[in-house]
């Protein structure tokens, strides 16, 4: 297997501490990224903090703070994050940073040259008028807003929104529509899952209105090359970012930007999904750039059956997952809750039972009953297997079989099903030595033991492998107590070719996921 895998987080805004929520799509990238590195793929994983704009300029007013001390404090704390998680992400980019904001002017400067479709300009200065909410950090058509409390107007996510009147570039969107209908046409895999596809398409059906893309009434942002007293909408300087880390507009032979450009995943909550199968194909269309392949859109989670929120006190902060559930299991529960993008909600009961089951009890016990048989059954090192039976067969090639029953669900960001299959073959694997009960051969049939703690000792090397993406802290261990070399755990080192080898002693056998155990 070869080629070139480059997956992206959204970039998160430093108005706030990092939740599950930020967890989440940074943990999916990370998967992904892993999975490709183990099938040989020269993977570019990249994630960071959005630091620009209002409502980062608005947060550090009320802190008494200036936006650089927010930014360089909370950014922090996401790049904390990236170490608490254990991302294995290849960068983390600021869009303070010099490096984004060039990239930034490099790109408008491209569109200000550029045509739209129509024939006219596709950057132009005029004056917006309308509805802006600072939260959302998004323009809003006076028929998408709701009434809120004394006659007050909501965006249709529930933000606040004031009217603003400015002098503003924009961006001509509205000449777009039928080159972005035909892009979505011709890549039926770039926005995903397919209902926010149909989501999008109406959007776009529906008509465009021009992009306001810059703001004078204040300047914590990306100065507009040649007009400074306009900085960059903050959703322009954000979006850039995807190719700033690559380097743009350093594009020719050999930059890390020819290597990894066209992204091959930007994965995003479904909030921001215009932002992302909208906007940013239209910038890349004005600026002559190739298309990202894929934008998939996760849902959302709540915490125990409501909406995350300081003020009911219950939003999940990833450190707490951690010490409450452990790293791994925390990784696993975040993947294996919720078919992604679909909402979830995360609860501490559904969570207990979860590990409980298919971590404590599932392969956990799986991997502690077949190693601990064999310690004591076997010299502590790895057994001889005579003959294979058909049972032997139907599990080992059950194990070979694996990464060609995830592969594509890998691509499809099945991530559940992923696991659904991995669990199966732990499943399969149960089903297996309680019919062989290889307890109750070492007094009948020795060399028939040594097969069947075999057969699971390389079921369980195939689960180490093939798990690793998801909890790679824990399958280290497991591979560590088969003995698997550290340069065959990778997935060219699946399946008959580099079986474990008859004598190789085992380290003792220790329990990989403890059970949970609540007090009464
Ligand atoms: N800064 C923008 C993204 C710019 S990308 C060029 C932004 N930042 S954010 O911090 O508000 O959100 C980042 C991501 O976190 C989004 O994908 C959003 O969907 C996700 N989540 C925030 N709260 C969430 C939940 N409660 N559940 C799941 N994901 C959530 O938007």
């Amino acid at each position: 297997m070869s080629g070139k895998f480059f997956v992206t987080t959204p970039i998160y805004y430093v108005n706030d501490q990092p939740h599950i929520g930020h967890a989440y799509t940074t943990l999916a990238a990370d998967v992904t990224a892993r999975f490709h590195r183990l099938a040989g793929r020269d993977v570019f994983f990249l994630t960071g903090t959005d630091e620009h704009g209002q409502k980062v300029a608005q947060s550090a007013a009320q802190n008494g703070e200036t936006p650089q001390q927010l930014t360089d404090r909370v950014s922090q704390n996401f790049r904390d994050l990236t170490k608490l998680m254990n991302y294995s992400n290849d960068d983390f980019i600021r869009t303070t940073e010099p490096r984004n904001v060039a990239a930034a002017q490099a790109l408008w400067r491209a569109m200000a040259k550029a045509s739209a479709p129509n024939g006219q300009s596709a950057i132009y200065l005029g004056s917006y008028s309308g509805w802006y909410s600072v939260r959302d950090e998004a323009f809003y058509d006076e028929g998408e807003l709701k009434d809120g409390p004394d006659g007050t107007k909501l965006a249709p996510t529930g933000a606040p929104v004031a009217w603003v009147e400015e002098p503003s570039y924009f961006f001509r969107l509205s000449a777009y529509g039928d080159a972005l209908l035909a892009l979505y046409e011709a890549e039926p895999d770039l926005v995903a899952p397919s209902s926010r596809r149909n989501e999008v398409k109406s959007f776009v059906k529906g008509g465009l209105r021009d992009l306001s893309i810059s703001r004078t009434s204040f300047s914590w942002g990306v100065p507009v090359p040649g007009d400074e007293k306009h900085v960059m909408y903050v959703w322009l300087d954000a979006l850039v970012n995807y190719i700033a880390a690559l380097g743009y507009p350093e594009t020719g032979a050999g930059t890390k930007y020819a290597r990894y450009w066209p992204a091959d995943l930007h994965l995003v909550g479904k909030d921001i999904v215009r932002f992302h199968t909208v906007y940013w194909p239209a910038f890349l269309m004005a600026a002559n750039l190739p298309q990202p392949k894929r934008v998939f859109a996760h849902g959302w989670w709540t915490s125990e059956g409501q909406k995350m929120s300081k003020s009911l006190g219950n939003v999940i902060a990833p450190q707490n997952l951690v010490d409450t559930y452990g790293l791994d299991q925390a990784r696993y529960l975040l993947m294996a809750e919720v078919p992604f993008g679909n909402d979830g909600d995360f609860s501490h009961a559904s969570a207990v039972r979860r590990v409980n089951a298919d971590l404590a009890n599932g392969i956990g016990n799986l991997a502690q009953r077949t190693l601990t048989l064999i310690q004591k059954n076997c010299d502590g090192a790895v057994p001889q297997p005579g003959e294979f039976t058909s049972e032997d067969n139907v599990l080992l090639s059950a194990a070979d079989g694996l990464l060609d029953k995830i592969e594509d669900d890998i691509r499809q960001q099945a991530f559940h099903e992923v696991l659904r299959s991995i669990w199966s073959l732990v499943g399969n694997g149960d089903g297996y030595i309680d019919a062989m009960a290889p307890w109750a051969l070492k007094k009948t049939d020795t060399a028939r033991m040594a097969t069947v703690l075999y057969v699971l000792a390389e079921t369980l090397r195939t689960l180490g492998i093939v798990i690793q993406p998801f909890m790679p802290e824990k399958m280290a261990q497991l591979l560590d107590l088969l003995a698997v070399p550290s340069d065959k755990r990778d997935f060219a080192a699946l399946g008959a070719a580099n079986r474990l080898k008859p004598g190789t002693p085992l380290p003792p056998p220790q329990g990989l996921f403890p059970r949970i155990v609540e007090a009464a």
